[in-house]
C-alpha cells in the first residue's frame, strides 16, 4: 500500500543524510543492472530465533531497486513446531506461498474473528493489511514459504515482543489489567524474553 512511483525507477541510496518518506533515488548515472537483482534467498538460512524460525527479509534495506515499487518479499522458514509468532504488518498485505511442509496459517479480523486454514507446498495464502496473524509448522519436518507485500517496507511486529519485551518495559500495572492475570504472571513472561534482543 506504498503511493505511487513518480519515475521508472528510483534505486534507494541508503547512505544518504536526509530523512523523507523511503529513501532518496540513487544518481541514475550511477544505477547499474545489479541494483535489480538481489540473492538474499540463495543463502541458507543463519540462526533460528527463539521461536524456531527464521525469516530472510528482502525489503528495501537489503534490496535497495525496491525504493518506490511498493513490493517486498520475505523467505521463512520453521523448524517442526517452529511458530511465527502472532504478528502485524503496519504498512502491506502479505501473499504467501508454500514452499515445503505443513502449516497451520491464521489471522484475526479487528472484529476478533478467526481465520485459518492447514495449507502444504504449492497453496497461497493471503493476509489482509496489519491484522494479527501466525504460522505453526506442524509438519515433522522444516517448513518453508515466500511471502510478497505490497509496500517496500512492510515492517513486522511481534505481538509477544511489543508487549513484553518493549524497550524501557511497558509496566505491569498495564499488562496486568490488559490480561487479567497477576503481576507475577506478567513478571513470569516478562522474564522469558530476557535474552530477546
Ligand atoms: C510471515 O508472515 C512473514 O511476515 O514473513
Ligand atoms: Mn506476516
Amino acid at each position: 500500500a506504498d503511493p505511487s512511483p513518480l519515475q521508472d525507477f528510483c534505486v534507494a541510496d541508503l547512505d544518504s543524510s536526509l530523512f523523507i518518506n523511503g529513501f532518496p533515488c540513487k544518481n541514475p548515472d550511477n544505477v547499474s543492472s545489479q541494483d535489480f537483482f538481489a540473492n538474499g534467498f540463495q543463502q541458507s538460512p543463519g540462526e533460528f530465533n527463539i521461536f524456531d524460525v527464521n525469516v530472510t527479509r528482502q525489503d528495501v534495506h537489503r534490496f535497495p531497486g525496491l525504493n518506490t515499487l511498493g513490493l517486498s518479499m520475505n523467505r521463512v522458514v520453521l523448524k517442526p513446531g517452529g511458530l511465527n509468532a502472532p504478528h502485524v504488518h503496519p504498512r502491506a498485505a502479505e501473499l504467501a506461498l508454500v514452499m515445503d511442509g505443513k502449516l497451520f496459517v491464521g489471522f484475526v479480523t479487528t472484529g476478533n474473528v478467526f481465520y485459518w486454514k492447514i495449507v502444504t507446498s504449492g497453496e497461497l495464502f493471503v493476509i489482509p493489511p496489519g491484522l494479527v496473524h501466525f504460522q505453526l509448522n506442524i509438519g515433522h519436518e522444516n517448513a518453508r514459504f515466500f511471502a510478497s507485500f505490497n509496500s517496500q517496507n512492510p515492517g513486522i511486529q511481534f505481538a509477544p515482543l511489543a508487549l513484553f519485551n518493549s524497550t524501557p518495559s511497558i509496566p505491569d500495572l498495564v499488562l496486568s489489567k490488559a490480561f487479567q492475570v497477576n503481576q507475577s504472571i506478567i513478571e513470569l513472561i516478562k522474564s522469558r524474553f530476557a535474552t530477546v534482543s
